[in-house]
């Protein structure tokens, strides 16, 4: 087990972007609940949207290779903050230096993904992972694209979900402030939800469906 984690924290990319890593004692910090849900929930199909070098994508497949269960992992990212993401044999080879064959990229921003037949195909889904653009309308955008395709087990996860950060990943001109945490203020005061918020790296919120049955 050790060895692919210490292969995943010695690339510098994948030790950033505020999920709680460390390489000197191997730690994965948030990436720890993010393998272990997926082993606990067991799905067929995991949703990741945004990934700047592919950390959550790689744990969360790594969990469903894992799995008896097996499954596929859908990465949704249109590569807006440089071209890592652009070239699918590149896409592929990075994936494939950690063992991981099963993630689907998906070169596209969420709003092209629900046109495609790819979405329209995907009845069912077990985890989504939002981490693309971090405000509340792109976040709501997200949300409201799964869930109602949530499976029984099914749970929506947000980073960077606490605070108002100010970012400049796509560039200065393109500043922008965070504010995912509006949209689950909102979610918040819904009572068909669970909504749960943890302060570890840059924040993690799940959220679940309550089920009355
Ligand atoms: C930089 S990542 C956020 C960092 C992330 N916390 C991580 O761990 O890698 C945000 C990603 O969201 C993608 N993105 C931006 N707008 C998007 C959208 N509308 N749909 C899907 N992905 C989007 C960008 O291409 C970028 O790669």
């Amino acid at each position: 087990m050790n060895d692919w984690i210490a292969r995943l924290l010695n690339d510098p990319d994948l030790r950033r972007m505020g999920h709680g890593q460390r390489l000197d004692d191997l730690n994965l910090g948030l990436g720890w609940l993010y393998y272990g849900l997926a082993r606990v929930v067991r799905p067929t199909n995991v949703v990741v949207i945004g990934s700047f070098r592919g950390y959550v994508p790689i744990l969360m497949g790594k969990a469903l290779q894992d799995n008896l269960e097996k499954g596929t992992v859908y990465f949704i990212d249109p590569s807006l903050v440089d071209d890592f993401w652009k070239n699918p044999a590149a896409v592929e080879a990075h994936f494939a230096r950690f063992d991981v064959r099963n993630i689907r990229h998906f070169l596209m921003t969420t709003q092209q993904f629900v046109q495609c037949d790819d979405y329209r195909a995907l009845r069912s889904v077990d985890i989504v992972f939002v981490d693309g653009y971090h405000s509340a309308e792109q976040a709501r955008f997200d949300f409201d694209a799964f869930r109602d395709r949530l499976s029984p087990s099914g749970m929506v996860l947000f980073h960077d979900s606490i605070g108002a950060k100010k970012s400049k990943i796509y560039g200065k001109e393109n500043t922008y402030q965070y504010s995912v945490e509006a949209y689950l203020a909102e979610l918040k005061k819904d009572a068909s939800w669970q909504v749960l918020d943890l302060p570890f790296g840059q924040g993690l919120t799940l959220v679940r469906p309550v089920r009355n049955e």
